[in-house]
C-alpha cells in the first residue's frame, strides 16, 4: 500500500525535481538528511491528520486558513491537533492555527509540568525584539492518572508520528494568549492590583506595552501588607497617594524583557523594576521562587505581551514611606490635613522623629467655622500619648501657645472611660474636651493619631462660660457691678475662682452691700481676691497646703486633701466644686463660698446702707448712736427692721423724743454672737434686764426674735437676713420693729395667739413633737422681766 502511495505521487515528484533550483537539487541529492526529508514528505502531518476521521474539521480549518502547504513543509515540529468536537466555533484564525504548532518536535514523554513551548504564532516585538514565537504552557494534573494539559486543552492521545513532526491529540482548540491586562483581569484574586493599575493608568502599559514581566501581588498579599488607611491613602489624591501608588505598582513591573520562571537562577538575584529599585528574587533547591519574601504561587501566566507571576506578598520600594500626613489622608481627615498645610503646620504631620499626638476630626465632622490658625494648633498635643498613657481627668498640653496665656500652652482635658462590652472585651473610650475618639488610635513614627467626632474649639472667654452657667449668675453680676469686667476678661494666664450663687446667698446681707453702688470698691477687692496671678490647674496642686498670689499681690492658700481641693479663707474654706474649666486666659474653678479678703472692712453702717435701711440709719443719727454703726471696737449685732416695718409706726412722733428713740434703738442692739438657737437669750444695749429671746420659726424655718416676757406670737420679729461685719458683728434684718406696747388690738391678737397655741397643743399631742410644746408652755407662762420703754 505504501508503495502504491509513493508511485501515485511519482509524476509530481518528477515535476518538482525538474522545477527545483539546481542548488537545492544538488543538496538534496548529496545530503542523506535531505534525501530522507524528501522521502518523509510522503507522510506529512497533513497526511496523518487527513487519514484520521477525528480531524476533518481541523483539516478544513487548515485549508481555510491556507496553511496546508506551510504545514507540509515544516520540519521537526509538534502539532497539537484538536479533535472535531473541539471546533465549537469553526472560524479559527490563521494565528490560532499557528499557535497549535511548536517549533520543536517533542515527544509526549519529553513533556514536563510547567514547561513552556514556543509556537509558530509570532507577533512582532511583543515578547522581545523581532519575531518571537508565543509560548504555551504544559501543565500536569495532580490526580492518579496524570493528565497533561497544553494551555486550556487536555492531551487525549500522544505521539502520532509523521515524518515532519509529531502530533498530540487535544480536546480543545488552544486559546492564544491575551494581553497582560486582560489576563490579569480574568483572575479575581488579583482584583486589587488591577484596580491600582487602572488608577495609576499603568494599565495602558500593561495592556499595550511589549515584553513585560509583572510580579502581581494577590488581594490577600496587599491586604496583609497594608493597613486599611494605607490603602485608602494610596487611592486618594491627598498627600500624593496616587503618586506613591504608581511607584508601588511600578516596583512590581519589569519591562526590559520577559522573565519566565525558568530563567530565574538558583540562589539570590535582583530584578530591575520600572520604579528603579530592584526586586529581591530567590530560587531555592526545591525550585520555589520568592519575590520580596513572597512565594510565587502561580508562575508563568502567559500573556501575548509578556508573563505574569502571582506573588503572595507585595514589597514597597524604599521610596514609599508613611507619615502622619499620609495617614491622616487615609483616615479620611483630609480637611484637617488641608488646614495644617494652610496654616503652615506641615512639620507637625511630616516629621517622623518629633513626638506629637494629633487630634483630627474626620471629614464629616470637620467644622470650617471653628478651624483657624489657633484651633489647628489646638489639635496637636505635645508628646506622644498612647491610650495607656492617658488618665481620666488629665490635662495635656497642646501646641496652642497664645499671648492670652503669656505663651504658655493651652491644655486639653482627657476623659478615659473603660467599658465592659457584651462580647466580654473591655474597651477604653477616650475623649478630648468631651469630644469622642473614633476607633483605635494609629501610631506613625513618634506620633500617634486620634480621629475625632468633632472639631475642637480652643477654650473661650471666661465670661462667656460664666454667663452660660446658671449657677454663676451672681458672680457675673458681681463682675459687672465691680467694673472688673475688663480685668476678669483680659488678665492673662490667670486662675479665676467663681463662687456659686449659693455662695453669695451664704453671704447674706453682705451680698446686697457688695452689689450696692457704695460697695463697689469693696466688691472690687473681693473679685480681685478671686484671681490668681498664674493659671493653677488642680493636677498641679500638691497635697497639703500651698501658697499662691492673687493679682493684687495678696497671698492665698489652697489645701489639697486627696482629691478634695479648697481655698483657705478667713472663715474656713471654700471647696472647689467644679475644677479646671479651661478658658482663653487660663483656668476657672467654681467654689462654694465667696472668698472675702482679710483686708475687707465691712461695718454695720455699710451693711445697713447696702440693704437700704435708710430709716434705721436716720433714727441712729437722731438718737446720737451713729458711732455704733461706724466702727466700734466692740462688735454688735443690730436688728434692723425693714423700711416696710417702719411704715407701721409714727416715726415723726418717735423722732420728737430722742431719749425714747434711743431706748427703742438700744432694744435692737445685742452683743455679737454666733449662737442663734431656740431659747437663747441675749441682753440688749438698753439694759441687762431687757432681753431678747431667739425662737425657731416653725412655719418659715429660720428664727424669730421676741422681747423676753412679751408673749404675742404676732409680735415676734422674723429674721429675714443676716450680714456679718469684719469683726464678728452683724446686721439681722427683721420684719417688725420690736415695740412691746399694749394697745387694744393686742388683746384681740392675744386671742388669736390662744387659738394658735391650742392648735399647737393638738400638733404636739398628735406628733409628739417638742417645739409645739415649747410654744404652748411659753404661751401659758406669765410674762416677766419686761421693762416698759414708755413711761
Ligand atoms: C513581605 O514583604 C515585605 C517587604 O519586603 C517584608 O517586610 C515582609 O516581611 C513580607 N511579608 C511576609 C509575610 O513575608
Ligand atoms: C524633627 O523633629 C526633631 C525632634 O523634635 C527635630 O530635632 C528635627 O529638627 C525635626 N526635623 C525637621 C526637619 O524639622
Ligand atoms: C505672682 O505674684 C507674686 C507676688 O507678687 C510673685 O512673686 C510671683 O512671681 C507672681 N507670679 C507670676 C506667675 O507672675
Ligand atoms: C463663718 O462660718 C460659720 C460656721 O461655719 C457660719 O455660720 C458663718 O455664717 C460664717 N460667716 C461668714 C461671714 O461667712
Ligand atoms: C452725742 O454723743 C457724743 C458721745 O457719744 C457726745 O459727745 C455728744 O455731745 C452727743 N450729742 C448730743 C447732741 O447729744
Ligand atoms: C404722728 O405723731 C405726730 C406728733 O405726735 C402727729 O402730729 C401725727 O398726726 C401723727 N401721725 C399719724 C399718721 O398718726
Amino acid at each position: 500500500m505504501k508503495l502504491t502511495g509513493r508511485l501515485s505521487l511519482l509524476p509530481i515528484f518528477i515535476l518538482l525535481f525538474i522545477l527545483s533550483p539546481p542548488s537545492l537539487l544538488f543538496d538534496s541529492l548529496r545530503s542523506p538528511q535531505a534525501r530522507s526529508d524528501f522521502a518523509e514528505a510522503t507522510k506529512t502531518i497533513i497526511d496523518v491528520l487527513s487519514s484520521d476521521e477525528r480531524f476533518t474539521k481541523l483539516i478544513q480549518s487548515l485549508q481555510r486558513t491556507q496553511l496546508i502547504y506551510y504545514v507540509n513543509h515544516l520540519k521537526s515540529v509538534t502539532f497539537f491537533a484538536p479533535v472535531n468536537e473541539a471546533f465549537e466555533n469553526p472560524f479559527i484564525t490563521k494565528e490560532t492555527m499557528l499557535y497549535h504548532i511548536c517549533q520543536q518536535e517533542i515527544k509526549g514523554e519529553e513533556l514536563y509540568d510547567g514547561q513552556l513551548l514556543t509556537t509558530l504564532y509570532k507577533i512582532s516585538d511583543k515578547l522581545g525584539e523581532g519575531e518571537i514565537g508565543q509560548k504555551e504552557r504544559v501543565d500536569f494534573s495532580d490526580g492518579d492518572e496524570r493528565e497533561i494539559y497544553i494551555g486550556n486543552a487536555k492531551i487525549l492521545e500522544k505521539n502520532l508520528q509523521a515524518d515532519n513532526g509529531i502530533i498530540h491529540v487535544i480536546d480543545k482548540v488552544l486559546e492564544v494568549p491575551m494581553d497582560a491586562l486582560t489576563t490579569l483581569s480574568s483572575l479575581d484574586q488579583l482584583r486589587l492590583f488591577v484596580k491600582y493599575l487602572r488608577m495609576t493608568r499603568l494599565s495602558d502599559h500593561i495592556e499595550n506595552g511589549n515584553h513585560i514581566t509583572v510580579f502581581v501581588p494577590t488581594n490577600d498579599a496587599i491586604n496583609h501588607q497594608f493597613k486599611s488607611y494605607e490603602k485608602e491613602y494610596f487611592v486618594g489624591e491627598c498627600g500624593g497617594g496616587l503618586r506613591d501608588l504608581d511607584l508601588l505598582a511600578k516596583h512590581q513591573l519589569h519591562s526590559d524583557n520577559v522573565i519566565y520562571s525558568s530563567s530565574i537562577e538558583r540562589g539570590s538575584s535582583k530584578i530591575e523594576t520600572e520604579q528603579g529599585e530592584p526586586l529581591d528574587v530567590e530560587r531555592d533547591e526545591g525550585n520555589n521562587i520568592r519575590v520580596a519574601n513572597g512565594l510565587i504561587t502561580l508562575k508563568d501566566l502567559l500573556a501575548e505581551n509578556g508573563v505574569i507571576h502571582v506573588v503572595s506578598n507585595i514589597s514597597a520600594p524604599r521610596e514609599i514611606f508613611f507619615n502622619a500626613h499620609k495617614y491622616l489622608c487615609g483616615l479620611r481627615a483630609t480637611k484637617m490635613v488641608a488646614a495644617f498645610l494652610k496654616y503652615d503646620h506641615k512639620h507637625y504631620i511630616e516629621n517622623l522623629t518629633a513626638p506629637y499626638t494629633i487630634l483630627a476630626p474626620q471629614n464629616e465632622y470637620y467644622d470650617d467655622s471653628v478651624m483657624g490658625r489657633e484651633a489647628s494648633t489646638y489639635h496637636i498635643i505635645e508628646g506622644k500619648y498612647k491610650v495607656t498613657d492617658l488618665k481620666d481627668n488629665m490635662f495635656v498640653k497642646t501646641e496652642l501657645k497664645t499671648k492670652k496665656l503669656l505663651n504658655h500652652r493651652q491644655r486639653t482635658k482627657v476623659s478615659v472611660n473603660p467599658k465592659w462590652e457584651s462580647d466580654g472585651v473591655t474597651r477604653v473610650y477616650v475623649r478630648f474636651n468631651g469630644v469622642s475618639v473614633m476607633g483605635e488610635p494609629v501610631e506613625i513614627g513618634n506620633s500617634i493619631i486620634y480621629i475625632l467626632s468633632k472639631t475642637l474649639s480652643p477654650p473661650g472667654d471666661v465670661m462667656a462660660f460664666a454667663m452660660r452657667e446658671k449657677q454663676l449668675s451672681a458672680f457675673v453680676s458681681a463682675v459687672y457691678a465691680s467694673d472688673m469686667l475688663p480685668t476678669v476678661q483680659t488678665s492673662e494666664w490667670v486662675t479665676i475662682f467663681a463662687p456659686t450663687n449659693n455662695a453669695f446667698v451664704k453671704l447674706g446681707l453682705l451680698t446686697s452691700y457688695l452689689l450696692h453702688p457704695d460697695g463697689r470698691d469693696d466688691l472690687r477687692d473681693v473679685v480681685e481676691y478671686h484671681m490668681l496671678n498664674e493659671s493653677v490647674y488642680t493636677e498641679d496642686i500638691p497635697q497639703g497646703e500651698s501658697s499662691y498670689w492673687t493679682i493684687d499681690g495678696a497671698s492665698l492658700k489652697m489645701i489639697r486633701d486627696g482629691d478634695k481641693i479648697s481655698v483657705k479663707i478667713a472663715n474656713g474654706t471654700a471647696t472647689i466644686v467644679q475644677s479646671d474649666v479651661l478658658t482663653s486666659t487660663g483656668v476657672l474653678h467654681v467654689v462654694e463660698s465667696v472668698q472675702l479678703p482679710p483686708t475687707l472692712h465691712i461695718t454695720l453702717g455699710k451693711i445697713l446702707k447696702g440693704i437700704g435701711a435708710n430709716t434705721m440709719m436716720e433714727l441712729f443719727k437722731i438718737a446720737n448712736l451713729s458711732e455704733i454703726l461706724d466702727d466700734p471696737m466692740e462688735p454688735f449685732i443690730v436688728l434692723s427692721p425693714t423700711e416696710d416695718a417702719f411704715k407701721k409706726i409714727n416715726i415723726t412722733k418717735m423722732s420728737s423724743d430722742p431719749e425714747l428713740l434711743s431706748r427703742l434703738l438700744r432694744l435692737h442692739i445685742i452683743p455679737a454672737t454666733d449662737d442663734l438657737v431656740e431659747g437663747a437669750e441675749f441682753p440688749t444695749l438698753l439694759s441687762n434686764n431687757a432681753k431678747l429671746v431667739v425662737r425657731r420659726n416653725i412655719l418659715h424655718g429660720g428664727y424669730d426674735i421676741e422681747v423676753k416676757g412679751y408673749y404675742s406670737l404676732i409680735d415676734r420679729a422674723r429674721i429675714t437676713g443676716t450680714g456679718r461685719t469684719w469683726n464678728g458683728g452683724a446686721v439681722y434684718e427683721i420684719d417688725k420693729v420690736l415695740l412691746p406696747e399694749h394697745n387694744s388690738a393686742q388683746v384681740g391678737m392675744m386671742f388669736f395667739g390662744l387659738i394658735v397655741g391650742t392648735l399647737l397643743v393638738a400638733v404636739f399631742i398628735t406628733t409628739g413633737g417638742g417645739l409645739g410644746y415649747h410654744h404652748y408652755r411659753q404661751y401659758q407662762r406669765r410674762r416677766a422681766g419686761y421693762e416698759p420703754i414708755s413711761s
